[in-house]
């Protein structure tokens, strides 16, 4: 079955054509118009814009979608679409271009939950996941556990309070003075600092809980940042970053190491979302996994980011499930699995 897959949500315009013959998951194209460097200017992603660069881009990207896989409308079975969570005049650009494909070439129209979507973008590795397992879904706007009973059966255990891990790190970059968005550059520079230079809290909410709080992770290194300012002397840049990324990473292995007390890791733990990409995280639960003896699964780094395949590998999941809709779909800003 082929799909031709949508993404919106937030700043990237996305689309892709992927192919899942007898539970193997194939990418055919996955084009992606970033819209970074619009938002740049303003330190973070502004809603308003972001619904017209995706307007001004989602024809141009499906074309280029369909003409690098080599496939035309025809050729294609069904069409999905992140349907949310996200900014709702964003995630409508979307929805309204695969309402009208959909439409006008007669193929189911499959909505798919974004989130569900970056777990999906692990089912195009070699040896891919299997359900049940626990995911770790950390990006720029969500962070939580959520256990994959089945492909379409999804369960949150835990989730951070407050801010997003992914926020964290771009709001400390950006102190720092670092362009939007600082996560990958943070990473960079936390491999070239001392990751025990300075002590910052835990994220990781004490008890039998799978939750987190960043806020106060996040103001902390904010403060400390602010106080080598005015002393007058120079901010120890890589030493910072790299010891947040030990105490973010830290706190999400100590909820792992709850999460395999309460015996809910099921087939392996599975990273997912933007901040998957990050090298220290990826590493860390490598080797908590090794130490533990279970299966780690992470994305490939070009499918860690918003992109409209994982969208497709997760649009196939839920057409198998019966999860289609018809022209009365609606973006929603708050989709959430339970
Ligand atoms: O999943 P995503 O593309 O968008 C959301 O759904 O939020 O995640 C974007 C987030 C941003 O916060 C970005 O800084 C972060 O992922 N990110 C990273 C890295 N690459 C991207 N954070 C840490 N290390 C990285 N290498
Ligand atoms: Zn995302």
């Amino acid at each position: 079955m082929k799909i031709l897959a949508f993404e919106s949500s937030c700043d990237e315009t996305s689309a892709s054509v992927t192919e899942h013959v007898e539970g193997r998951n194939t990418v055919l194209s996955n084009i992606v118009a970033s819209q970074i460097d619009i938002h740049a200017a303003y330190g973070g992603v502004v809603p308003e814009i972001a619904s017209r660069a995706h307007t001004e881009a989602v024809s141009g990207v499906c074309r280029e979608a369909l003409s690098a896989s080599g496939c035309s409308v025809g050729d294609i079975d069904a069409v999905a679409v992140t349907a949310g969570p996200g900014l709702i005049g964003a995630l409508l650009v979307g929805v309204s271009f695969a309402k009208g494909l959909a439409a006008s070439s007669g193929k189911p129209l499959i909505p798919v939950n974004h989130i569900r979507g970056h777990i999906a973008a692990n089912y195009y590795s070699e040896n891919p996941p299997e359900p049940p397992f626990l995911a770790l879904v950390v990006s720029g706007g969500h962070t939580s556990f959520i256990r994959v009973k089945t492909y379409t059966d999804l369960e949150t255990v835990g989730r951070t309070r407050d801010d997003a891990a992914g926020e964290c790190f771009d709001k400390t970059a950006r102190v720092m003075g670092m362009p939007y968005p600082g996560g990958a550059m943070l990473d960079r520079a936390a491999s070239l600092g001392d990751p025990h230079a300075f002590d910052f809290p835990s994220a990781a909410i004490p008890g039998e809980n799978l939750d987190f709080s960043f806020s106060g992770i996040k103001t902390n290194v904010i403060n400390l940042i602010h106080k080598f300012g005015q002393n007058g002397e120079e901010v120890p840049v890589n030493d910072v970053a790299a010891s947040l990324t030990r105490a973010v990473v830290g706190s999400f292995i100590k909820k792992l190491s709850v999460a395999c007390d309460m015996d809910i890791i099921g087939n392996g733990i599975v990273l997912a979302g933007g901040v998957s990409a990050n090298s220290h995280l990826r590493l860390g639960v490598k080797t908590f996994a090794e130490k533990r003896g279970i299966r780690a699964y992470m994305p490939q780094k070009n499918l860690c980011g918003d992109n409209a395949a994982m969208i497709g590998a997760q649009g196939y999941f839920e057409f198998l499930a019966g999860n289609t809709a018809g022209p009365g779909l609606n973006a929603d800003p708050r989709l959430g699995d339970r």
